[in-house]
């Protein structure tokens, strides 16, 4: 398994940012995405570090919090310039993570249980947003029942439930 050095990268990549720190899709947004990925990976299974690698990037071109309609295809390009540099991943798992940049916007579902997690990882964190993620817009079983319990939970508190849920359904 390649060795990714995270926090090298993730500095990279918030340095060379195109939008403000206190975007709604900043650093906050990545790490609860990461987040988000490794508790639905638990069930779903998929493999963490292209989650982990869509965390940082798939929002990491966006050039404003607007409608930035090529922002995920852009994520995408940053991610073929900067393997070899400062990451290196298997051709198969590497067209997963591109795949889950250039179209975690526009593909409800894309079937792959890895890229339908990264879906799921993005669109469970709407609730930094005021939007309530929707069950039957989820790509995942899993992301379909934790967005289904999220409809009882105050938008500005989905952050917070989430993260008890990795205690609550996964006890150590
Ligand atoms: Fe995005
Ligand atoms: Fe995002």
């Amino acid at each position: 398994m390649e060795s990714i050095d995270f926090a090298a990268l993730e500095e990279y990549i918030y340095e060379n940012r195109l939008i403000g720190e206190k975007s709604v899709h900043g650093l906050s947004h990545w790490h609860q995405v990461e987040f988000n990925a490794l508790l639905l990976a638990k069930k779903t299974h998929a493999d963490e570090t292209v989650l982990r690698l869509f965390a940082l990037f798939h929002d990491s071109r966006r050039i404003h919090d607007g409608y930035d309609e090529e922002h995920g295809p852009r994520g995408a390009e940053l991610a073929v310039q900067l393997r070899g540099k400062l990451f290196d991943l298997d051709e198969e798992r590497f067209q997963k993570l591109v795949k889950a940049c250039q179209m975690h916007t526009v593909l409800p579902f894309s079937g792959d249980p890895t890229i339908d997690t990264c879906f799921d990882a993005d669109r469970l964190d709407l609730g930094r947003v005021y939007v309530v993620p929707d069950p039957q817009k989820m790509a995942t079983d899993f992301g379909k029942k934790l967005a289904s319990k999220l409809q009882n939970v105050p938008v500005e508190k989905h952050r917070e439930w989430l993260r008890t849920q990795s205690f609550i359904i996964f006890p150590t």
